[in-house]
C-alpha cells in the first residue's frame, strides 16, 4: 500500500487535487515514480492522444511484474494501442451492442427488486454488500451466459480477479492465480459448448464476431471476460454506492430528485462527475511530451487524474457543488477517445434502475450513524466497501 494514501485522503482526495491543479498541475511524484496530471484539459489529452500516450504497458510501477488480468494471453482491450486496439474494439463492439444492453433492462430491474425484497421487511441494509455489490456481478454473469447454478463460483472468481487487479496498485493477490486458472478452464468449456451450439449470449456473439478474415481467438475471449469482471463490477458498485451516499449528504438534491424523477439520468451524470468511480488511469509516454510547461520524458508512466479533472473550475463552474441539474456536464468519468468505456451504457442503465428501486423501496433512508465509512482499496477505484443504512420497514 502506498503510505500517504490514508483512509481520510482516499475518502476525500478533492482538497489535494484542488491544491495540485492550482500549484503543480503536471508533477513527477517521486515515491510512486510516475507523472501526475490534474487539470481537465491535460487529463483529456493524456487519455485520448494515443499516439503520444500509450495504453500498452501502462501499468503502475508499484506492481511486482504481475500481469494485469486479461493480459495473460497478450491481449486486453484496455492495454493495447492502435492498430491492434482498433481491430479488437470493432470486434467486441459487434457483440457488446447498445441493443444487447437495452434488452437487459427488465432483467436488471427484476434482480434489483429481488435483492431489495430480502431486506425490505428488516428496515436495515448494507447498501454495498446487500445491493450495489451483488447486482453488477449477477448482471455480467447473465450477460456472459453463465448458468445460474454456477453463479456462486463465478462470484468467487470475480472477487479474486478484482483483488488481483489490486496488485497493480500495491495490494496483494492471494489465491488469484488459482482462481484465474479455474475461471479460464470454466470459460474454455463454455466457449467450446457455444461453438457447437450458439446461444443468445455475449460469449456466442464474441465467437461469431468477424472483421475480414479476423476473429477473436479463444485467448482473446478469455481475456475479455476477465477484463469485464475487473472493469465492470467494482466500478458500477461504486457508482451506485456513491450516488446513494452523495444524495444522502445533499438532502435538498435528494428531495428534488424524489419530486422530479425525470432528473435521474442527469443526477447519475452528476454523481459520475462529483465522485468519479474511477479516479485515475495510466499511460506511458511514447516520446518526450510537453504538458503544462513540464517535459514528461519518453518512457515515463503518467497518471491522468480523472477525479481531479471532473472538479476543475476551468471546465465546471462551481465545480465543488453537487447539482443534479448541471448542464452542460461534460465529465470524463468514462474516459475519452478510443478507450472510452465500452460498458458506459450498461453502467448508466444499472445505476438508473438501481437508484429508482432504492428510492422507491427504501423510504426514509438514512445513515445508521456518522462513523466515517471505509474507503474502497487503492486510489484508482473510488467508493466505500460498506454502507450500513436504515429505512422504514415495508
Ligand atoms: C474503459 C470507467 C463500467 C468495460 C473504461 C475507462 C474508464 C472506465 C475511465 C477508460 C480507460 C482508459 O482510458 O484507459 C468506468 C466506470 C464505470 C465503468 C466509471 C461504471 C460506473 C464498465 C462496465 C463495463 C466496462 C459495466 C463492462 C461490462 C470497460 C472496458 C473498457 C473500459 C471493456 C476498455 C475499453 C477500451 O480500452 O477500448 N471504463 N467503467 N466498464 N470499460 Fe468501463
Amino acid at each position: 500500500m502506498i503510505p500517504f494514501l490514508t483512509p481520510e485522503i482516499l475518502r476525500n482526495p478533492y482538497p489535494i487535487y484542488e491544491m495540485m491543479r492550482a500549484s503543480q498541475p503536471v508533477m513527477y511524484i517521486e515515491p510512486m515514480r510516475f507523472w501526475s496530471v490534474f487539470r481537465f484539459d491535460h487529463v483529456r489529452t493524456v487519455l485520448s492522444d494515443s499516439a503520444r500516450f500509450s495504453s500498452a504497458g501502462g501499468r503502475p510501477p508499484a506492481s511486482q511484474g504481475t500481469p494485469a488480468p486479461g493480459q495473460r494471453d497478450g491481449f486486453s482491450l484496455i492495454t493495447t494501442d492502435p492498430p491492434r486496439h482498433t481491430q479488437l474494439r470493432s470486434l467486441v463492439n459487434q457483440a457488446f451492442t447498445p441493443k444487447a444492453v437495452a434488452a437487459l433492462e427488465p432483467r436488471i430491474a427484476e434482480l434489483a427488486h429481488e435483492l431489495l425484497d430480502r431486506v425490505s421487511g428488516t428496515g436495515k441494509i448494507d447498501l454495498i454488500q446487500d445491493f450495489a455489490y451483488p447486482l453488477p456481478v449477477i448482471v455480467i454473469a447473465e450477460l456472459l451466459g453463465i448458468p445460474s447454478g454456477d453463479r456462486d463460483r463465478f462470484k468467487h472468481w470475480s472477487d479474486e480477479v478484482v483483488a488481483s487487479a489490486d496488485t497493480l496498485i500495491g495490494g496483494s493477490a492471494s489465491g488469484s492465480l488459482q482462481a484465474h486458472r479455474e475461471m479460464n478452464e470454466y470459460f474454455s468449456g463454455i466457449i467450446a459448448e457455444r461453438r457447437k451450439a450458439p446461444k443468445d449470449d455475449l460469449i456466442s456473439a464474441l465467437i461469431a464476431a468477424e472483421e475480414g478474415d479476423f476473429h477473436l481467438s479463444e485467448g482473446d475471449i478469455l481475456s475479455f471476460c476477465a477484463l469485464l469482471l475487473v472493469a465492470g463490477n467494482e466500478t458500477t458498485t461504486n457508482l451506485i454506492g456513491n450516488a446513494v451516499l452523495t444524495l444522502l449528504e445533499h438532502p435538498e438534491e435528494l428531495a428534488k430528485l424524489r419530486s422530479r424523477p425525470e432528473l435521474l439520468p442527469s443526477a447519475i451524470e452528476e454523481v459520475l462527475r462529483f465522485r468519479s468511480p474511477v479516479q485515475a488511469m495510466f499511460r506511458t509516454a511514447n516520446e518526450d511530451v510537453e504538458l503544462g510547461g513540464q517535459v514528461i520524458p519518453a518512457g515515463s508512466r503518467v497518471v491522468a487524474f480523472i477525479g481531479s479533472a471532473n472538479r476543475d473550475e476551468e471546465k465546471f463552474p462551481d465545480a465543488a457543488r453537487f447539482d443534479i441539474e448541471r448542464t452542460p456536464n461534460g465529465h470524463i468519468a468514462f474516459g475519452h477517445g478510443i478507450h472510452f468505456c465500452l460498458g458506459a451504457p450498461l453502467a448508466r442503465l444499472e445505476a438508473r434502475i438501481a437508484l429508482a428501486a432504492v428510492l422507491d423501496r427504501l423510504p426514509e433512508l438514512a445513515r445508521v450513524n456518522d462513523e466515517p465509512l471505509t474507503p474502497a482499496r487503492g486510489f484508482i477505484v473510488h467508493g466505500v466497501s460498506s454502507m450500513p443504512l436504515r429505512f422504514r420497514p415495508q
